[in-house]
């Protein structure tokens, strides 16, 4: 396969972000209940996030084909909105993009990283616990009575 650079996203890719992102959850929306937050995301959102806070993105041949969101959460660094393009997915973009994101999180001092995860999504459940995150706490969307999520960590110590 050509080979995926991973580099930090810029406020400029916001439109090629959220197109990525709708293209990898609107296949969840048959599987997740509530469907994913992530379909509410514009380029004015992500935008802003890129402008406060920090962001990765994955490319093959200079096509965005991956991206993660970063920011600071309690005592870690907080992963959100990973998105591989269908097209490329089962390659390693993600765990790549993982592993960029816990680089900067050492380098930056963290003493973990986080992210949360779909219960309902097992072959995500599976991918960051391989990766080495743990599930410390199963939490709920509003008006949920159940666990929808869990929240995973990884310590980087
Ligand atoms: C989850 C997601 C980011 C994984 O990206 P990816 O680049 O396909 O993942 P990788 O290739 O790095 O890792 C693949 C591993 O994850 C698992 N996996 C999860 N989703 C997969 C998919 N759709 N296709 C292939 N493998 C998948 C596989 O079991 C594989 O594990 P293995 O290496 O032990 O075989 C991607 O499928 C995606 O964008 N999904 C839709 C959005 C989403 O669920 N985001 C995460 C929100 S928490």
């Amino acid at each position: 396969m050509t080979s995926v650079t991973i580099r930090p996203a810029v406020e400029g890719d916001a439109e090629a972000i959220v197109a990525l992102i709708q293209a990898a959850f609107t296949p969840l929306i048959a599987r997740v209940d509530p469907p994913p937050g992530a379909l509410r995301e514009t380029a004015a959102t992500i935008g802003a996030e890129l402008a406060a806070h920090r962001g990765l993105v994955a490319e093959i041949g200079g096509e965005v084909i991956g991206s993660a969101l970063l920011k600071h959460q309690d005592d870690g660094l907080y992963l959100g909105r990973l998105a591989v393009a269908p097209a490329a997915q089962g390659r390693g973009v993600a765990k790549a993009l993982l592993a960029e994101g816990e680089r900067l999180a050492r380098a930056a001092g963290y003493p973990a990283m986080i992210l949360r995860v779909r219960l309902a999504m097992t072959e995500n459940r599976r991918l960051f616990a391989g990766a080495g995150f743990v599930e410390t706490a199963l939490m709920h969307h509003d008006g949920y009575a159940e666990p929808t999520f869990a929240e995973m960590r990884k310590g980087l110590s």
